[in-house]
């Protein structure tokens, strides 16, 4: 038979309309090594985002413990399976994914790269779906609510208690808010929550860190591979561009606008709960 050109083969892959994902195993942690136009589609994931990640990324909070043990043993095993679960687009929306794994047997010698086939379930979202799951969670400011806050930071937990990564949570809680309110009045004071809220989660750098709004002045971000100091100096930066803002509060101390702010963190024990983090940071606030 005819061998297939690598410029071909990457022609019949790309109009493919299942999400294909091949892997290598020789790689460290097992990492992607190419994704299809499709894969990009169904999950909100550039090529260039994903390249190098083990595709364990895609689950989440309610991702079945069972399912993933599947996919394991038959990596493990060098064998095929097939197995559905909860996995999460980039935007955090859930999808039911029809995956099936392939080992791709070499000419010579065993297996070292396996194919991923994916496919979502088409009404799946419509019956199971909360009715707090709405792909369009962020405000004008960028800021998640809070309930979708807790939801993502959840699924995030899990996956860095597993790869056992630096996971924190950063309050920033503006200071003398009550002067800024009983000067200018409710309008105003909440016009400036939404300038300094817009500060904030512009000031966060990945796409994959998080932000909303805690509590009346309160500020919650996750952020994801930092350790704690790093986070913490992270965060005075937020703070300084914030005073730079140079927002009038003329009754409080400081004149002006400031936040604190606090972190808790680290590489997440199983104790460890988002509302546990958030909590010690409030402590140290
Ligand atoms: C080719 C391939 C594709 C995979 N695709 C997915 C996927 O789409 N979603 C998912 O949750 N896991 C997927 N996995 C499984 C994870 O990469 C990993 O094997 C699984 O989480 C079990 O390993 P762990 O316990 O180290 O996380 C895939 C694995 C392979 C080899």
């Amino acid at each position: 038979m005819q061998r297939l050109s690598r410029h071909l083969l990457e022609q019949i892959l790309a109009l493919d309309e299942d999400a294909l994902v091949v892997t290598d195993r020789n790689g460290s942690d097992h990492p992607i090594i190419y994704v299809n136009a499709a894969f990009e589609q169904l999950t909100g994931y550039g090529r260039d985002e994903v390249v190098g990640q083990n595709c364990r990324f895609l689950q989440g909070e309610e991702t079945d413990p069972a399912q993933i043990a599947t996919l394991r043993k038959a990596v493990a095993d060098s064998q095929a399976c097939a197995v559905q679960l909860i996995n999460y687009r980039k935007d955090g929306s859930p999808f039911l994914n029809h995956l099936q794994l392939a080992p791709l047997r070499e000419t010579r010698g065993g297996v070292r790269y396996y194919l991923g086939r994916m496919r979502a379930a088409e009404d799946w979202q419509a019956s199971a779906a909360k009715p707090n799951r709405t792909v369009d969670r962020t405000d004008a400011q960028g800021l998640l609510d809070i309930a979708k806050f807790r939801s993502l930071a959840n699924r995030d937990l899990g996956i860095a208690r597993r790869q056992k990564t630096q996971l924190c949570i950063l309050l920033f809680r503006i200071a003398h808010l009550d002067l800024y309110r009983t000067t200018f009045g409710n309008q105003a004071a909440e016009s400036c929550l939404r300038m300094v809220g817009g500060r904030i989660g512009g000031g966060l750098r990945r796409a994959g860190d998080l932000c909303a709004r805690l509590d009346a002045e309160t500020f919650v971000a996750l952020v994801l591979g930092q350790a704690e100091r790093e986070s913490a100096q992270f965060a005075r930066n937020i703070a300084d561009q914030v005073r730079g803002m140079a927002l009038h509060n003329p009754r409080s101390p400081e004149k002006f606008i400031v936040v604190d702010t606090s972190v808790a963190g680290g590489i997440p024990t199983a104790e460890d709960s988002i509302e546990s983090l958030i909590a010690s940071a409030a402590a140290a606030l």
